[in-house]
């Protein structure tokens, strides 16, 4: 006699919500159907653009209800250590045995990054021998929100990307500006229209469009002025709503357009690090990574120049311990150092910063800047 006996025993899930997001949206992921208090390892691993991959693990211990949940459980080992639920993602490093000096950049902002996620059995390193995988996801993240134009502008000179949000405008705007690595970055950008501004992004270096040679800023002044005034005037903007952002020697730039500018409209500007502020007639912001090891933010960050010329009502200082030189839109990750240039010469630069404090500043950051933009550029 044979006694035949069914038993539901539900596979071990791993889930990640909204499946779809925004790269500065929180993503929540759980794993469930697990025994209880049993080690397991969440994993993540992407591959950029260059086809480079990038990974980052944790060690969690499951509840007594057989689940995991990366909002509110602790990491105890892996890639980054206590609650943080976004961990798996600012905390992507190159996997073992990559090329030197990457730091991970979305170039192509029409397509998603691609995050596979995988729960593994026991505390284990990711690639490092043979481990269990009892259950996996994939999510994607975007720097582009449905219904965003990018609209390639060469026009008076002038090489950028004009994002647009959805809807007919006006809309408030900024003007993107990049540091010294040159070319055409589009990521921040196409964020800022993805939350309802529309934004130029410019090249002023190292792009082959611009005149050359591609290692030299071969354009004036009037270009950065220019651009200004394109963005300023075009139908959908609102002209006297337009901020500008800067990063690394970005920020001078800024400084420069919104002071020499500052008398003809009464723009908003909107600053990340920067030179001369006597002339400055709008609302400046300055966020300043203390463990920047490439600019000397701090010392620039005083408001002396501001509070001899009686504007320090105009003037907000964020400063965050552990930052680096790269304050970027949150949950990606820092690159303490990366590859400056091959030709002709190979160099590398320190960029400074460590993973968590980074992690954190460029969430707070975040989310000033967008209050910033939203208190100066849209009431
Ligand atoms: C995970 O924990 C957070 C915080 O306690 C809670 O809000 C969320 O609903 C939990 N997620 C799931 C899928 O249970």
């Amino acid at each position: 006699q044979v006694n035949t006996f069914f038993l539901f025993i539900p596979a071990p899930l791993l889930t990640a919500a909204p499946a779809r997001a925004l790269i500065d949206e929180q993503i929540s992921i759980k794993g469930r159907f697990l025994p209880p208090h049993c080690p397991v390892t969440v994993c993540a691993r992407m591959h950029s653009e260059d086809d480079d991959l990038w990974e980052a693990f944790a060690h969690y211990n499951t509840n007594a209800d057989g689940t995991v949940n990366l909002t509110k459980d602790h990491s105890v080992g892996g890639s980054y250590l206590g609650c943080e639920p976004m961990g798996l993602f600012w905390g992507l490093q190159p996997a073992p045995g990559a090329r030197e000096g990457l730091r991970l950049r979305k170039k192509n902002v029409e397509i998603p990054y691609v995050v596979h996620m995988s729960l593994l059995e026991g505390h284990v390193s990711p690639g490092e021998g043979q481990s269990t995988e009892l259950a996996a996801v994939t999510t994607e993240r975007w720097y582009t929100a449905p219904g965003v134009k990018r609209i390639k502008i060469r026009q008076n000179g002038i090489v950028g990307t004009l994002f647009l949000p959805p809807g007919p405008g006006p809309f408030p705007a900024m003007l993107d500006l990049w540091g010294m690595g040159g070319a055409l970055v589009e990521y921040r950008s196409a964020l800022f229209a993805s939350r309802g501004y529309a934004s130029l992004s410019i090249a002023y270096i190292g792009h082959k469009e611009l005149p050359g040679p591609q290692n030299r800023i071969n354009v004036g002044a009037s270009y950065f002025n220019s651009a200004f005034d394109l963005l300023r005037d075009h139908r959908q903007v609102c002209a006297d709503r337009v901020g500008i952002i800067g990063l690394s020697f970005g920020v001078y730039l800024a400084l420069r357009i919104a002071t020499e500018t500052g008398a003809k409209v009464r723009q908003k500007v909107q600053v990340i690090v920067f030179l001369q502020l006597e002339n400055l007639a709008c609302p400046l912001m300055y966020i300043v990574g203390e463990d920047d090891l490439s600019a000397s933010s701090i010392e620039n960050a005083n408001l002396e120049t501001l509070r001899a010329a009686d504007k320090s009502q105009l003037f907000t200082r964020l400063s965050y311990p552990g930052a680096g030189h790269l304050i970027e839109p949150p949950y990606s990750p820092n690159s303490r150092i990366s590859l400056w240039s091959v030709k002709p010469k190979k160099l590398i630069t320190l960029w400074g910063g460590h993973l968590a404090p980074h992690a954190a500043a460029q969430e707070d950051a975040w989310k000033k800047i967008l209050d910033f933009m939203e208190n100066n550029l849209r009431r």
